[in-house]
Protein backbone atom coordinates (compact mmCIF):
# COMPACT_ATOMS: atom_id res chain seq x y z
CA UNK A 1 0.00 0.00 0.00
CA UNK A 2 1.27 3.53 -0.46
CA UNK A 3 0.11 7.25 -0.29
CA UNK A 4 1.44 7.75 -3.76
CA UNK A 5 1.16 5.94 -7.01
CA UNK A 6 3.55 5.46 -9.63
CA UNK A 7 2.89 6.17 -13.21
CA UNK A 8 2.85 3.20 -15.82
CA UNK A 9 5.94 3.19 -17.31
CA UNK A 10 5.08 4.90 -20.61
CA UNK A 11 3.66 8.09 -18.60
CA UNK A 12 6.84 8.71 -16.84
CA UNK A 13 8.33 10.53 -20.01
CA UNK A 14 4.92 12.13 -20.74
CA UNK A 15 5.79 15.76 -20.35
CA UNK A 16 2.07 16.22 -19.46
CA UNK A 17 2.40 14.08 -16.70
CA UNK A 18 1.28 15.40 -13.00
CA UNK A 19 1.20 15.24 -9.46
CA UNK A 20 -2.55 15.11 -8.28
CA UNK A 21 -4.35 15.24 -5.71
CA UNK A 22 -8.16 14.75 -4.36
CA UNK A 23 -9.45 16.53 -1.61
CA UNK A 24 -12.80 14.79 -0.34
CA UNK A 25 -11.73 11.91 -1.75
CA UNK A 26 -13.94 9.90 -0.11
CA UNK A 27 -16.57 11.18 -1.28
CA UNK A 28 -19.60 10.86 -3.51
CA UNK A 29 -17.66 12.99 -6.34
CA UNK A 30 -14.27 11.99 -5.15
CA UNK A 31 -14.94 8.35 -6.23
CA UNK A 32 -16.52 9.64 -9.23
CA UNK A 33 -13.33 11.84 -10.18
CA UNK A 34 -10.75 9.01 -9.06
CA UNK A 35 -13.00 6.59 -11.75
CA UNK A 36 -12.44 9.06 -13.97
CA UNK A 37 -8.84 10.06 -13.43
CA UNK A 38 -8.69 5.91 -14.36
CA UNK A 39 -10.98 5.43 -17.39
CA UNK A 40 -9.56 8.42 -18.88
CA UNK A 41 -5.59 7.39 -18.10
CA UNK A 42 -4.91 10.85 -16.82
CA UNK A 43 -1.02 11.38 -17.08
CA UNK A 44 -0.21 11.25 -12.98
CA UNK A 45 2.92 10.95 -12.05
CA UNK A 46 1.46 10.37 -8.77
CA UNK A 47 -1.66 10.79 -6.66
CA UNK A 48 -2.38 11.57 -3.47
CA UNK A 49 -5.67 11.23 -1.89
CA UNK A 50 -7.42 13.63 1.12
CA UNK A 51 -10.04 13.21 3.52
CA UNK A 52 -11.05 13.95 7.22
CA UNK A 53 -8.89 12.71 10.10
CA UNK A 54 -12.18 9.54 9.94
CA UNK A 55 -10.65 8.16 7.06
CA UNK A 56 -7.00 8.85 7.65
CA UNK A 57 -5.57 4.93 7.15
CA UNK A 58 -8.20 3.82 5.07
CA UNK A 59 -7.57 2.94 1.53
CA UNK A 60 -8.93 3.53 -2.16
CA UNK A 61 -8.29 1.80 -5.19
CA UNK A 62 -6.46 3.24 -7.95
CA UNK A 63 -5.28 1.12 -11.08
CA UNK A 64 -3.41 -1.66 -9.68
CA UNK A 65 -2.81 -0.20 -6.58
CA UNK A 66 -4.54 0.99 -2.96
CA UNK A 67 -3.78 4.35 -2.32
CA UNK A 68 -3.83 5.01 1.58
CA UNK A 69 -6.19 8.31 2.16
CA UNK A 70 -3.93 11.02 4.13
CA UNK A 71 -5.95 13.16 6.53
CA UNK A 72 -6.20 17.13 4.81
CA UNK A 73 -3.68 19.73 5.82
CA UNK A 74 -2.25 22.96 5.48
CA UNK A 75 0.90 22.00 4.95
CA UNK A 76 -0.49 18.67 2.76
CA UNK A 77 0.62 20.15 -0.93
CA UNK A 78 4.15 20.57 -1.62
CA UNK A 79 5.05 18.95 -4.69
CA UNK A 80 1.40 19.27 -6.34
CA UNK A 81 0.49 20.33 -9.62
CA UNK A 82 -3.30 19.62 -9.57
CA UNK A 83 -5.93 19.42 -6.85
CA UNK A 84 -9.37 18.47 -7.66
CA UNK A 85 -11.45 19.81 -4.39
CA UNK A 86 -14.77 18.40 -3.89
CA UNK A 87 -15.01 18.16 0.52
CA UNK A 88 -17.93 21.00 0.55
CA UNK A 89 -17.45 24.74 0.36
CA UNK A 90 -15.83 25.49 3.59
CA UNK A 91 -12.85 22.92 3.55
CA UNK A 92 -12.43 24.62 0.04
CA UNK A 93 -12.05 28.39 1.66
CA UNK A 94 -10.02 26.96 4.30
CA UNK A 95 -7.48 24.94 2.23
CA UNK A 96 -7.55 26.49 -1.61
CA UNK A 97 -5.46 29.12 -0.61
CA UNK A 98 -2.75 26.80 0.73
CA UNK A 99 -2.94 24.46 -2.55
CA UNK A 100 -2.39 27.85 -4.39
CA UNK A 101 0.20 29.11 -1.89
CA UNK A 102 2.39 25.83 -2.80
CA UNK A 103 2.13 26.15 -6.33
CA UNK A 104 -1.17 23.85 -7.33
CA UNK A 105 -3.75 24.97 -9.23
CA UNK A 106 -7.07 23.74 -7.86
CA UNK A 107 -10.34 22.89 -9.82
CA UNK A 108 -13.00 23.72 -7.33
CA UNK A 109 -15.99 21.58 -7.32
CA UNK A 110 -17.86 23.55 -4.60
CA UNK A 111 -20.13 26.26 -4.71
CA UNK A 112 -16.87 28.40 -2.64
CA UNK A 113 -15.48 30.17 -5.29
CA UNK A 114 -18.30 30.52 -8.09
CA UNK A 115 -19.49 33.57 -7.49
CA UNK A 116 -15.87 35.54 -7.06
CA UNK A 117 -15.37 37.72 -10.01
CA UNK A 118 -11.61 37.31 -10.32
CA UNK A 119 -12.03 33.35 -10.24
CA UNK A 120 -12.92 31.89 -13.85
CA UNK A 121 -16.34 29.67 -13.59
CA UNK A 122 -15.62 27.17 -16.36
CA UNK A 123 -17.85 24.41 -18.27
CA UNK A 124 -14.85 22.86 -21.07
CA UNK A 125 -17.73 22.40 -23.39
CA UNK A 126 -18.63 26.13 -23.37
CA UNK A 127 -15.58 28.79 -22.37
CA UNK A 128 -12.52 26.26 -21.88
CA UNK A 129 -11.04 29.96 -22.98
CA UNK A 130 -11.53 31.12 -19.72
CA UNK A 131 -9.12 28.37 -18.18
CA UNK A 132 -5.97 31.06 -18.99
CA UNK A 133 -7.50 33.78 -17.03
CA UNK A 134 -6.84 32.45 -13.90
CA UNK A 135 -4.81 33.24 -10.82
CA UNK A 136 -4.22 29.35 -9.33
CA UNK A 137 -8.67 28.52 -8.65
CA UNK A 138 -10.70 27.23 -11.29
CA UNK A 139 -13.83 26.52 -10.22
CA UNK A 140 -17.22 24.69 -12.27
CA UNK A 141 -20.91 25.40 -11.41
CA UNK A 142 -23.19 23.38 -9.73
CA UNK A 143 -24.13 19.74 -11.69
CA UNK A 144 -27.34 20.79 -12.49
CA UNK A 145 -26.66 23.98 -14.18
CA UNK A 146 -23.54 22.74 -16.03
CA UNK A 147 -25.57 19.61 -17.60
CA UNK A 148 -28.16 22.22 -18.64
CA UNK A 149 -25.85 24.60 -20.48
CA UNK A 150 -24.07 22.25 -22.21
CA UNK A 151 -27.24 21.67 -25.18
CA UNK A 152 -28.45 25.58 -24.07
CA UNK A 153 -24.91 27.09 -25.17
CA UNK A 154 -25.20 26.06 -28.78
CA UNK A 155 -28.92 27.32 -28.74
CA UNK A 156 -27.78 30.38 -27.11
CA UNK A 157 -24.98 31.33 -29.94
CA UNK A 158 -27.76 30.71 -32.74
CA UNK A 159 -31.05 32.39 -31.35
CA UNK A 160 -30.02 34.22 -28.04
CA UNK A 161 -31.65 32.92 -25.18
CA UNK A 162 -33.15 35.78 -22.78
CA UNK A 163 -34.61 34.06 -19.74
CA UNK A 164 -35.14 30.19 -18.32
CA UNK A 165 -37.49 29.15 -16.42
CA UNK A 166 -36.16 25.96 -14.72
CA UNK A 167 -37.15 23.31 -11.94
CA UNK A 168 -34.59 20.80 -10.73
CA UNK A 169 -35.15 17.87 -8.92
CA UNK A 170 -31.94 16.71 -6.86
CA UNK A 171 -30.59 12.97 -6.83
CA UNK A 172 -30.45 12.04 -3.07
CA UNK A 173 -26.87 11.95 -4.38
CA UNK A 174 -26.49 15.40 -4.67
CA UNK A 175 -26.63 15.76 -0.57
CA UNK A 176 -23.43 13.14 -0.63
CA UNK A 177 -22.32 9.58 0.00
CA UNK A 178 -23.82 10.07 3.80
CA UNK A 179 -27.63 10.80 1.78
CA UNK A 180 -27.14 7.89 -0.62
CA UNK A 181 -26.48 5.18 2.21
CA UNK A 182 -29.42 7.01 4.21
CA UNK A 183 -31.80 6.02 1.16
CA UNK A 184 -30.27 3.01 0.47
CA UNK A 185 -30.84 1.92 4.34
CA UNK A 186 -34.29 3.57 4.79
CA UNK A 187 -35.77 2.07 1.49
CA UNK A 188 -34.49 -1.61 2.78
CA UNK A 189 -35.90 -1.18 6.03
CA UNK A 190 -38.84 -0.03 4.60
CA UNK A 191 -39.29 -3.35 2.19
CA UNK A 192 -38.77 -5.29 5.05
CA UNK A 193 -40.98 -3.88 6.90
CA UNK A 194 -39.23 -1.76 9.60
CA UNK A 195 -39.22 1.58 10.97
N1 LIG B 1 -22.87 15.17 -5.01
C1 LIG B 1 -22.96 15.81 -6.14
O1 LIG B 1 -23.69 15.43 -7.08
C2 LIG B 1 -22.12 17.04 -6.34
C3 LIG B 1 -21.95 17.48 -7.62
C4 LIG B 1 -21.15 18.56 -7.82
C5 LIG B 1 -20.52 19.19 -6.77
N2 LIG B 1 -20.70 18.76 -5.53
C6 LIG B 1 -19.99 19.44 -4.45
O2 LIG B 1 -18.82 18.68 -4.13
C7 LIG B 1 -18.60 18.75 -2.73
C8 LIG B 1 -18.59 17.34 -2.16
O3 LIG B 1 -19.84 16.72 -2.38
P1 LIG B 1 -20.08 15.15 -2.11
O4 LIG B 1 -21.45 14.87 -2.58
O5 LIG B 1 -18.94 14.35 -2.67
O6 LIG B 1 -20.02 15.11 -0.49
P2 LIG B 1 -19.76 13.84 0.45
O7 LIG B 1 -20.13 12.57 -0.22
O8 LIG B 1 -20.40 14.17 1.76
O9 LIG B 1 -18.16 13.84 0.63
C9 LIG B 1 -17.50 14.82 1.41
C10 LIG B 1 -16.00 14.59 1.33
O10 LIG B 1 -15.36 15.63 2.07
C11 LIG B 1 -14.51 15.04 3.05
N3 LIG B 1 -14.41 15.86 4.25
C12 LIG B 1 -15.40 16.17 5.12
N4 LIG B 1 -14.91 16.88 6.15
C13 LIG B 1 -13.58 17.04 5.91
C14 LIG B 1 -12.51 17.66 6.62
N5 LIG B 1 -12.70 18.30 7.78
N6 LIG B 1 -11.26 17.60 6.08
C15 LIG B 1 -11.05 16.95 4.92
N7 LIG B 1 -12.02 16.33 4.22
C16 LIG B 1 -13.27 16.37 4.71
C17 LIG B 1 -15.15 13.70 3.36
O11 LIG B 1 -14.19 12.86 3.97
P3 LIG B 1 -14.64 11.71 5.01
O12 LIG B 1 -15.20 10.58 4.19
O13 LIG B 1 -13.38 11.36 5.70
O14 LIG B 1 -15.67 12.31 5.92
C18 LIG B 1 -15.55 13.27 1.95
O15 LIG B 1 -14.43 12.79 1.26
C19 LIG B 1 -19.71 19.65 -2.16
O16 LIG B 1 -19.21 20.96 -2.08
C20 LIG B 1 -20.80 19.55 -3.19
O17 LIG B 1 -21.64 20.69 -3.22
C21 LIG B 1 -21.47 17.69 -5.29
Amino acid sequence: MNAVVQPPVNEASNPATRNVAIVGATGAVGIEILKCLEDRNFPTRSLRLFASPRSAGKTLPFRNSQVVIEALTQECFKGIDIALFSAGSGISKEFAPAAVAAGAVVVDNSSAFRMDANIPLVVPEINSAALTEHHGIVANPNCVAIIACVPLWPIHKHNRIRRIIASSYQAASGAGAAAMADLRDSTQAHLEGRE
